[in-house]
């Protein structure tokens, strides 16, 4: 595990590196596989993550059985913190869409931690805040904007975390299903894939196996607003 990325958490603003790497070794590591899942909506939360490497996605099942995916998180990104700071249960599903490791520290750890070093809490509201305007933009978006528009956003939002430049365009290993996408958009999995084909038809991307290369983000960026 790259320990440079897992530092880029907010947990770790302003640590120099010798309390970076005892933090870390204190932390302890899981390793998961594509399908594992780390812990279930409505479980007793004790711990937050870390991600060294992967990604996990954070899904919710509504009663009848279908899903709605929160958010695609990778490496350096922290989850599972609401249940410890307003103490209750797990408020989606975490599982792992490609190999991964995350880094946990249970409530007292972070008690222990966040009392030497109160500084580290207002980089984690930073956090917090950051992750609620994101949401406020998903709801605004899921009431004003069209499927496609959705589609666009959500891609280059990927692009923007996972994506590396390549001679055409920007290739984003999303490493998702078109399900998975589709949940990810939260629209049915026929509209988002009518999308998509649009998009290719038009020559601004190209779809490949859980990856995409976007070829055109300008005209992806117009169609996003
Ligand atoms: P917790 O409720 O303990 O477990 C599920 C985690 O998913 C939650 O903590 C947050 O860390 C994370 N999470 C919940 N909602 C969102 C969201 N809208 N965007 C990103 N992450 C989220």
């Amino acid at each position: 595990m790259d320990h440079d990325v897992v530092r880029k958490a907010p947990l770790f603003a302003g640590l120099d590196q010798e309390s970076a790497e005892s933090l870390i070794a204190e932390m302890s590591a899981t390793h998961m596989e594509r399908g594992d899942i780390l812990f279930h909506e409505g479980d007793q939360g004790d711990r937050l993550f870390i991600i060294g490497e992967g990604k996990i996605k954070l899904g919710r099942t509504s009663a009848d059985g279908r899903e709605n995916l929160l958010a695609i998180l990778g490496p350096g990104e922290m989850f599972g913190e609401l249940s410890l700071f307003d103490p209750g249960t797990r408020t989606a599903t975490a599982t792992a869409v490609a190999e991964t490791q995350v880094l946990a520290l249970s409530t007292e750890q972070l008690r222990e931690y966040l009392a030497s070093r109160p500084q580290v809490a207002l980089t984690l509201l930073a956090a917090l805040a950051r992750r609620l305007r994101r949401t406020n933009d998903v709801v605004a978006d899921l009431v004003f904007t069209d499927v496609p528009g959705r589609v666009a956003k959500a891609l280059l939002d990927l692009a923007h975390r996972f994506g590396r430049p390549v001679e055409d365009g920007i290739m984003v290993s999303h490493d998702l299903t078109q399900e998975e996408l589709a949940q990810l958009v939260g629209a049915s999995r026929e509209t988002v894939n009518k999308a998509l084909a649009d998009f290719a038809t038009r020559g601004w991307l190209k779809l490949e196996a859980r990856a995409v290369l976007l070829v055109d983000i300008d005209r992806l960026q117009r169609r996003a607003r």
